[in-house]
C-alpha cells in the first residue's frame, strides 16, 4: 500500500499548527524515537544539518552541538515558533516534498516522525536526495502500515468509514530509496506499545500532538456521543494483561547515504 491517497497539507499545517502549544506535553513517544534517532546519526559533526518536520525544535540542541550550520524546516508556522524558543536556528515553512533548498547544499538531512505526512515516498526521498550532498545522510524515522491498529480495528467495529491514516509497507519506503539513488546503512523496523487508562486518554494523545487528521477522500469526524461509545466498548475488549488499552506504533528507524 501506498502513503496515504491525498493530503491537505494546509489542514495539516493548520492541525500541527493548533496542537503546537500542548504538543511537548503529549510528545513522550516522539521523544523516545528520536532520541533512539539521535544516536544512529553516523557522524560527530557536520556543516549543514536539517531537521525535517522539527515541530516544537525537541531535538535541535543535539543537531546543534554536531552541525556548523543548522536548518528547521515544519510545514507549520506556529511550530516553527516553539521551535525558535528552543534554539536559535534558521527555521524554514515549507513542504519536505517541495523544499525551498538548493541541490546538494545539505550534508544531513534528520527526520523523526514527520515523513509518514508525505503524499508520496516516492517524491520526498528523490527531493531530499536532491538536497543532499553526495555523501550525505538521511537519518530518519517513520510509521509503518501497522501503526494504530488497535484503533482502525474498534472504529471498524463501528461503521466503515475511514478513521485512521493506512500507513506504507516498510518496502514501499525501501524501493523509493533504492530508486531515489540512495544507499541504504540501517533499516530497522521497531515495534512501540503506547498504554492508556481509558479510550479518552488515548484520543487525547493523538489530538495532543495534532497526529488526528486522516488523509483522503473519505475523511471524517469521531461522530456523535453514541458513536464514541461504541466504540469505547469495541476498544475496552483489547484491554491488555496491565489492564490498559494498547497502541501499537510500527516504526522504522532508517539511515540511507546519498
Ligand atoms: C509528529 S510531528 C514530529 C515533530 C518532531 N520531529 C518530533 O519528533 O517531535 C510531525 C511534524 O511534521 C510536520 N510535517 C508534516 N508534513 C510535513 C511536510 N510535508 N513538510 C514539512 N513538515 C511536515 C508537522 O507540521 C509536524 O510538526
Amino acid at each position: 500500500m501506498n502513503s496515504a491517497p491525498s493530503v491537505d497539507k494546509q489542514a495539516l499545517a493548520r492541525r500541527f499548527g493548533r496542537a503546537s502549544s500542548r504538543y511537548d506535553r503529549h510528545a513522550g513517544l516522539q521523544q523516545a524515537v528520536g532520541r533512539n534517532l539521535l544516536t544512529l546519526i553516523p557522524l560527530q559533526s557536520v556543516g549543514t544539518a536539517l531537521d525535517l518536520g522539527c515541530g516544537t525544535g525537541f531535538f535541535l540542541p543535539n543537531l546543534q552541538q554536531l552541525s556548523q550550520h543548522l536548518l528547521a524546516l515544519d510545514l507549520s508556522d506556529a511550530m516553527l515558533q516553539q521551535a525558535r524558543q528552543r534554539a536559535s536556528v534558521s527555521c524554514l515553512c515549507g513542504d519536505a516534498e517541495a523544499l525551498p533548498l538548493q541541490s546538494a547544499s545539505v550534508d544531513l538531512i534528520f527526520s523523526s516522525l514527520a515523513m509518514q505526512w508525505a503524499s508520496s515516498p516516492a517524491r520526498l526521498l528523490r527531493e531530499l536526495y536532491r538536497v543532499l550532498r553526495p555523501g550525505g545522510h538521511l537519518v530518519f524515522t517513520t510509521l509503518l502500515s501497522g501503526s494504530l491498529r488497535e484503533l482502525a480495528s474498534a472504529w471498524a467495529q463501528v461503521d466503515e468509514a475511514v478513521h485512521v491514516n493506512a500507513y506504507p509497507e516498510s518496502q514501499v519506503w525501501q524501493a523509493a530509496a533504492r530508486q531515489a539513488g540512495f544507499v541504504p546503512e540501517h533499516w530497522q523496523p521497531r515495534r512501540h506499545v503506547m498504554e492508556f487508562a481509558d479510550l479518552p486518554a488515548l484520543l487525547q494523545s493523538l489530538k495532543g500532538i495534532g497526529a488526528n487528521q486522516v488523509n483522503g477522500a473519505h475523511r471524517v469526524g469521531l461522530g456523535g456521543r453514541e458513536r464514541l461509545m461504541h466504540l469505547d466498548l469495541s476498544y475496552e475488549r483489547m484491554r491488555n494483561g496491565r489492564g490498559l488499552l494498547p497502541l501499537t506504533y510500527e516504526v522504522c528507524y532508517g539511515v540511507l547515504r546519498r
